[in-house]
């Protein structure tokens, strides 16, 4: 972690950084967060997550804590003040401190909470050998379009993926359908070559790096549908990938038991990780 953290209009050190005991993100997970990556001091795809970020708020009628160009130098700052270039920055915003009571109080002022860490993107193992991955029934609400930070049936998932060994867990629903990962979008190649996602109507994640690899593959003239698949096309699929802010394109070579090709990142997501890489490498997400 950073060692500077910044909320509510102070930075503090890491250690003593706190909200108070009646703040609803604490009593009610009443609040949204957002994590960008930064490569070599640029954010991806910065505007893609603030966008997100109010519309998420917009969705769950909390107040904005700043405006974007506000929010924005703070970001940027608080990733220089702890001397970070190849991180990311974590952003929360809760509905802010009130008396206990279910309903949204009024005129209450949105707590913003904002920590660093430095990460070697590019030369996670994870990333580069791929990842197994267990499937798991998706306990989640119907409104997973929010980027909310009640995330305990994504805990309890990635809890189970670790202790079978695995990086991801895959949440599957009730027609035996593959939603999303725990943190991140799910994705098969078909022997067809067909790139196949969830649409993002289907109650997952809209995530930023699933729009930003769908302009990519289109670029490269990759096919590709956005449709539901079952734990089963997926484990006959010819690749499997995760995708997501901090996983980047992240192989899956098996799931559940069984061992996805040779059991070797596919050439099809190396490709498309490949082209990831530049796009995030060579800036062309800067402002
Ligand atoms: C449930 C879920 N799905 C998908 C994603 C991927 O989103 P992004 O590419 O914007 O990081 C995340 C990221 O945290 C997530 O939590």
């Amino acid at each position: 972690m950073g060692r500077i953290a910044y909320v509510d209009g102070r930075y503090s050190p890491h250690q003593d950084a706190a909200v108070h005991v009646e703040d609803r993100g604490f009593q009610f997970s009443d609040g949204v967060y957002e994590v960008a990556v930064c490569i070599d001091g640029t954010l991806v795809d910065l505007n893609s997550h603030l966008d997100r970020l109010e519309r998420s708020l917009s969705e769950l009628e909390i107040t904005p804590p700043t405006t974007r160009k506000v929010l924005e130098m703070l970001m940027k700052q608080l990733l220089a003040r702890n001397g970070v270039r190849d991180g990311l920055v974590y952003i929360q915003v809760t509905r802010g401190t009130a008396p206990r009571d279910h309903a949204f109080p009024a005129n209450v002022k949105p707590t913003l909470v904002m920590t660093t860490k430095r990460v070697d993107h590019l030369h996670q193992k994870n990333i580069l050998e791929g990842v197994k991955i267990v499937t798991t029934p998706d306990l989640r609400w119907a409104r997973c379009d929010i980027k909310s930070v009640s995330l305990l049936p994504n805990c309890i998932a990635k809890t189970e993926a670790r202790r079978a060994g695995a990086g991801e867990a895959w949440m599957v629903d009730s027609d035996g359908c593959v939603t999303e990962g725990t943190s991140s979008n799910a994705w098969i190649v078909t022997h067809n070559d067909k790139l196949l996602t969830r649409a993002t109507t289907d109650n997952i994640l809209r995530g930023v790096t699933r729009g930003t690899l769908m302009d990519l593959a289109k670029e490269m003239s990759l096919t590709f549908e956005e449709r539901p698949f079952t734990v089963e096309e997926a484990k006959s699929a010819r690749e499997a990938f995760s995708s997501s802010a901090t996983s980047f394109v992240t192989p899956v070579v098996q799931i559940d038991n069984t061992v996805l090709g040779n059991g070797a990142p596919g050439l099809f997501t190396e490709r498309l990780q490949g082209r990831y890489f530049k796009y995030c490498v060579n800036k062309e997400s800067e402002l």
